[in-house]
């Protein structure tokens, strides 16, 4: 899946593995410290820097639900790095810095932010949030850095500004509300289990389980006072294996892009819960 890139004499980096062995920094300030920076040759490769400072970003208004049972989605393997290109740091994606990752033995192929983006657009656009019923919204990187997104941020709509939000993001470590001092982003200490609701279903998601099931279905069966936790990838390819997810399912016999995926997600709860 994805494009395929030549590295040049060079064995790719097996970093699945060393995150699959719960390899986790203890401390964010650690954490940040050892957030890989690529540095490029300054002379060959001179990209337009990204947006260095933004005032924050502005919330909606959604409708607050605390009473009923809600949603939480964690979005695994984001493919969320920043690198130092040329002066500025940047949100590596395979789109603008296939050289440069290749210099930097990398395969660019790995580097797709474009798809956490229409994730998190998709999951904040949905009814299920509008109405109040998204309780949170975690990220994961591929590099293992956890963070939250409040349901009533208003995250950027281009990709442009969203890769600025990143590189902010994952320099100062939180973002806050424009004018206000809400931490509307913020990069929080693993693991994501310590966030979850303790009465709620866990299920994950993958074109390779076995279980394919009708979405619609599958939430009508689920006990309607159980809070759902839904944990989806966001990576060009592999599969999300977590030890918290207590069941994994497919949900259609295609590979589907992650928005899609949660798409479907959000649709069948929102007909579960009766949200129009
Ligand atoms: C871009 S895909 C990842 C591609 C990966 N090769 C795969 O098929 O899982 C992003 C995510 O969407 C979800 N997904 C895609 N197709 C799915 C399907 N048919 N059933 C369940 N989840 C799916 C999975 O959580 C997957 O990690």
């Amino acid at each position: 899946m994805g494009r395929a890139y030549k590295l040049k004499g060079q064995k790719r980096k097996k970093r699945e593995d060393k995150y699959d062995k719960g390899e986790e920094l203890e401390e964010l300030n650690e954490k940040k410290a050892k957030t890989e920076v690529l540095v490029a040759d300054k002379e060959e490769e001179k990209l337009e820097p990204v947006i260095d400072e933004m005032p924050g970003i502005p919330m909606v208004e959604v409708t607050t639900n605390d009473n009923k049972p809600g949603v939480t989605f964690v979005i695994e393997k984001a493919s969320l790095e920043i690198g130092k290109v040329g002066k500025s740091y940047q949100l590596l994606s395979s789109d603008e810095h296939a050289s440069y990752l290749l210099k930097n033995k990398r395969n660019p192929a790995d580097y797709r932010p474009d798809i956490a983006f229409q994730a998190i657009q998709t999951i904040l656009d949905s009814r299920v949030n509008k109405s109040g019923r998204l309780k949170a919204l975690y990220v994961r990187t591929q590099l293992g850095i956890l963070f939250e997104i409040k349901p009533h941020a208003r995250m950027p709509r281009t990709y442009k500004r969203f890769a600025g939000l990143m590189v902010q993001l994952l320099q100062k470590l939180h973002i806050t509300a424009s004018g206000k001092g809400e931490k509307l982003l913020r990069v929080i200490k693993n693991p994501v289990t310590k966030y979850l609701p303790i009465n709620s279903r866990k299920i994950g998601f993958s074109h390779s389980s076995e279980k394919l099931v009708d979405m619609y279905d599958y939430v009508g069966t689920i006990n309607s006072e159980l809070d759902l936790v839904f944990v989806v990838g966001a990576m060009s390819h592999g599969k999300i294996e977590k030890e918290y997810v207590e069941d994994y399912i497919s949900i259609s016999e295609f590979p589907m892009s992650a928005a899609y995926c949660i798409s479907i997600i959000t649709t069948a709860v929102e007909r579960k819960w009766r949200i129009l």
